[in-house]
């Protein structure tokens, strides 16, 4: 167990947040969902509630180690004051002049966001000055930030050398949630799985097969089952090169006595298009010029029977191109299941938390995990390196580390300042 900021004293502090506010936007800017910026409002109203003096410190996008407008997080703080109804300050920078000289002068219960700090390549590099710089603005380290847990950078790994750091109610909330379905789950534990490729599932697959009584495939990665079982699935995306893996897994999931179900029927398009022309077909039926971009009818029902008996679920990846309203049908009859089955469920991956979202099943999930890459390499049993830094519960001496800032090299400080 982890270490929460509940452990610790954080009245009057300078706390350093890592929190992942990287969120989807359009071609303007504009956020399509706040979703993982109200997951960290908890931390934040419960920090401002104990007179800390807050900054947050998020990512957004891939901008490469540069400075670009285009990834700034002022749509973040600005969408941030307006859920809080509290001023969020954006400084300038990250360790320049301007994040400096408002995190040096806050006043209790107020929130300072550094701008993104993946305008520093040192982030991503974990760069040991650039950790230190960070942690040089504050007395206590939160990390909030499950969705980049699996990242090693600067602000979620390298930081913690220098600062007490514990969990948020988000992280502490994912980690106690998929824990416990992977760790002595009420049994039938079903997995669904979906989504595009086998490839970025096979180390789930693997580590779960163990523990699932029952393993539901849908997705254009239920294509790659369907051709290892021989069938044609006309002109359905599939990778070619993970069939045999595929066969591997079917013939381990007899071997364990998981059932492992695939579709049945699909609803397939002529073209991969919003406007493509529909059509339902039997798995052993699927028309040349056709590409299966859903499940069909018969395996949603399928799909549900097995959900309905199941005592807890994990659901990870959409079973159809959602983001296509015709073949958005799938993906809804699962989260629609899902909700329904009094089962402790977890739910993580965008398409999936977002179909449950869109039917307002919320409050009927156990928990919807704001991770991605992050969920998955979770389940599959990895550590990863945003948590195991930070201390544990039964860990007495609280590593309060007083980092020596005089050691810094002032030339490698000032190279980093942008
Ligand atoms: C995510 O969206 O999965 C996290 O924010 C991590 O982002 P990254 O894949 O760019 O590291």
């Amino acid at each position: 167990m982890k270490k929460t900021f509940k452990d610790i004293d954080v009245s009057g502090k300078r706390v350093f947040v890592r929190v992942d506010f990287n969120v989807p936007q359009d071609e303007s800017g504009n956020i399509t969902d706040d979703t993982r910026i109200r997951a960290a409002i908890p931390t934040i109203k419960y920090l401002v509630n104990q007179n800390a003096k807050v900054i947050l410190c998020s990512h957004l996008g891939r901008p490469k180690g540069v400075v670009n407008e285009k990834y700034s997080l002022a749509p973040v703080a600005e969408r941030l004051s307006q859920l809080l109804d509290q001023p969020v300050t954006l400084a300038k920078d990250v360790i320049g002049e301007s994040a400096k000289e408002l995190t040096s002068n806050m006043k209790e219960r107020e929130i300072v966001m550094l701008e993104n700090v993946r305008f520093h390549a040192e982030e991503e590099k974990n760069d040991d000055a650039f950790a230190r710089e960070l942690a040089s603005m504050a007395d206590v380290y939160v990390n909030d930030a499950f969705g980049t847990a699996h990242r090693a950078h600067a602000s979620t790994a390298g930081i913690a050398k220098y600062l007490p750091a514990v969990a948020g109610f988000l992280m502490d909330s994912e980690i106690v949630a998929l824990t416990s379905v992977t760790e002595n789950p009420k049994k039938p534990l079903v997995v669904i799985l979906g989504g595009a490729k086998v490839s970025d599932k096979i180390g789930v697959i693997s580590a779960l097969m163990t523990k699932a009584n029952t393993i539901l495939i849908g997705g254009a990665m239920a294509n790659t089952f369907l051709v290892a079982e021989g069938y044609d699935v006309g002109f359905s995306k599939y990778e070619e090169d993970k069939v045999e893996v595929a066969k591997e897994i079917m013939e381990k999931a007899e071997s364990l006595n998981v059932k492992l179900v695939l579709p049945v029927d699909v609803v397939a398009g002529n073209e991969f298009s919003p406007n493509a022309k529909r059509k339902t077909f039997a798995v052993n039926e699927i028309e040349k010029n056709y590409q299966a971009l859903d499940i069909g009818k018969k395996t949603c029902k399928l799909f549900a029977k097995e959900i309905k008996n199941a005592k807890t679920i994990i659901w990870n990846g959409p079973m159809g191109v959602c983001e296509f309203e015709k073949f958005q049908k799938g993906t809804l009859a699962v989260a629609k299941a899902v909700a329904k089955s009094g089962a402790i469920s977890v739910v993580g991956g965008g398409d999936s938390v977002a179909a449950i979202q869109k039917l307002g099943f919320a409050d009927k999930v156990t928990h919807l995990s704001t991770g991605g890459g992050a969920t998955l390499e979770f389940l599959e049993g990895a550590n990863l390196p945003g948590v195991s830094m930070l201390l544990d519960k039964d860990d007495d001496s609280n590593k309060v580390k007083t980092p020596d800032f005089s050691e810094i090299d002032n030339k490698t400080i000032n190279g980093l300042k942008k």
